[in-house]
């Protein structure tokens, strides 16, 4: 039997898509899926773009592989790929490795590249992003595990990615979950994305009177300029779309209840260990809950809302305040982000390159934009920048726009449009700006309550006040 340079098990679209795109890229690869007709499929229908060695046992993908082996399981995250580690890993050899190229979480990732690093087994948790298509034509690539593992795998990987100015977008991420934390908070990120920009579409569409095929040519405009990005094409065309059978807009016939399969929610759930203010991704993910609580939100539709002409549908220049407002709230997205990936880092003891990673984002996944090529260009210039809002470009921008974001953000809220990314984004941004903030009063009501103490602004150490008793300060 021909001996492959990597195997596939798992044939459905994503990885029938990654197994012909390492065929295209001459790489022999070998097939297997849990029912063999899948795998026949695949051969009958792409055979002639490469080499495929299609097997039916896991005995005879094993033996198809050339050593050390590279096996990439591409299968539903969670049971199912731990079923499939355990199916494979007894027939390896030590050194051989297993990619999982799914959506996993990070954290089942370190367990099982530490379960498979005692058995000599090298285990790549990679993050894939890009969809069917990147999957085929060329995906961002986000591999963890081991330099070594890396070392062998990353040629391969590196083949099969997109490019961007002759640069692949994919490099080793750091050890272990890493590869599938930095996924994670890709997916966190395209959340905030999305929702920042339904709240751009919304805003255009109820506040400046556009309709939907006018608002497509809005986005059409925007993406030639600073905001250009894949998220803002494909809105452009489905805003642009009418639904066949009802020649509606498109967009009105979609019931307007956001799903997920919970990446966005990982990442808010690690945030929140990691103490990282993702205030901007939460609101996206919330803004999804929302929207699927039908029940709640027939029982509130009945509300008051502002009174008519209270709205501020003619405000000149609105859309155009829109676009600064969606350009500055992005930031804010990116740099919880790329805070949330500099904590996670320390955390779990990866050497993470916010850089790298800003690069390899710039083309293949569903975040791809210009403005990657803006963040790379940040932390080139400053590694250990501690926030993108104060890179010079953007504290400038933030600065150019900010009487338009505000402005934005008090006409959503006079129109009762709700804008919790805009908004949640300018409080954060308010927020790091402020010279002091309330918190002095939070920290000040937890000593009263519960004797929690507090730190002084002109004195080192722990301080409780008797405010039960006569109010006298005494070291904690
Ligand atoms: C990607 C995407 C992908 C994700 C889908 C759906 O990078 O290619 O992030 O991995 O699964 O976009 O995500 P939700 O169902 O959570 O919206």
């Amino acid at each position: 039997m021909e001996q492959a340079q990597i195997g596939v098990t798992g044939l459905a679209v994503m990885g029938r898509n990654l197994a012909r795109n390492f065929a295209r890229h001459g790489h022999a690869v070998a097939l297997h899926n849990r029912t063999a007709a899948r795998t026949r499929e695949l051969v009958e229908q792409f055979g002639d773009e490469g080499t495929f060695v299609p097997t039916e046992t896991a005995e005879e993908f094993v033996a198809a592989l050339e050593r050390p082996r590279k096996l990439v399981v591409m299968v539903k995250a969670g049971a199912p790929t731990d079923a499939v580690i355990e199916e494979f890993a007894p027939l390896l050899e030590p050194g051989d490795m297993i990619i999982d190229g799914g959506n996993a979480h990070f954290l089942d990732t370190r367990r099982r590249e530490a379960d498979l690093r005692r058995r000599n087994l090298l285990f790549v948790g990679t993050g894939v992003s890009g969809g069917e298509e990147g999957a085929l034509n060329g995906p961002s690539i986000m591999p963890g595990g081991s330099a070594e593992a890396y070392a062998s795998l990353g040629p391969l990987l590196e083949d099969i990615a997109a490019t961007v100015d002759g640069t692949p977008c994919c490099t080793h991420v750091g050890a272990d979950g890493a590869g599938h934390f930095v996924k994670m908070v890709h997916n966190g990120i395209e959340y905030a994305d999305m929702q920042l920009i339904a709240e751009s579409y919304d805003l255009l569409r109820h506040a400046v009177g556009l309709e939907p095929a006018e608002i497509a040519e809005v986005f059409r405009t925007w993406n030639t300029g600073r905001l250009e990005s894949y998220l803002i094409e494909i809105t452009a065309e489905i805003l642009d779309h009418a639904d066949p059978a009802t020649g509606q807009p498109f967009v009105d016939v979609v019931l307007d209840r956001a799903e997920q399969k919970g990446t966005g929610r990982w990442t808010v759930q690690s945030a929140l260990d990691l103490g990282v203010p993702v205030a901007g991704i939460a609101e996206a993910v919330f803004a999804r809950s929302v929207s699927g609580h039908t029940g709640l939100r027939a029982a509130a539709a009945g509300l008051p809302g502002p009174r008519p002409n209270s709205a501020d549908a003619s405000e000149p220049g609105l859309a155009d305040a829109i676009e600064k407002a969606l350009y500055a709230s992005k930031i804010v997205a990116y740099a919880q982000g790329f805070h949330q990936i500099e904590a996670g880092a320390a955390e779990y003891g990866w050497e993470i390159d916010a850089g790298a990673m800003a690069t390899i984002w710039r083309g293949g996944c569903i975040i791809r934009a210009r403005f990657l090529d803006r963040i790379r260009a940040a932390y080139a210039a400053d590694p250990h920048l501690p926030t993108l809002l104060t890179d010079e470009h953007f504290a400038q921008a933030l600065g150019d726009a900010q009487d338009a974001w505000r402005s934005v953000v008090a006409a959503a809220a006079r129109a009762g449009i709700p804008a919790p990314g805009f908004s949640s984004a300018l409080a954060y941004y308010d927020a790091l700006r402020a010279g002091r903030l309330p918190a002095a009063l939070t920290q000040a009501q937890r000593d009263f309550f519960g004797a929690h103490t507090y730190r002084r602004t002109d004195r080192d150490g722990s301080f409780h006040t008797l405010w039960g008793g006569d109010r006298s300060e005494v070291t904690a």
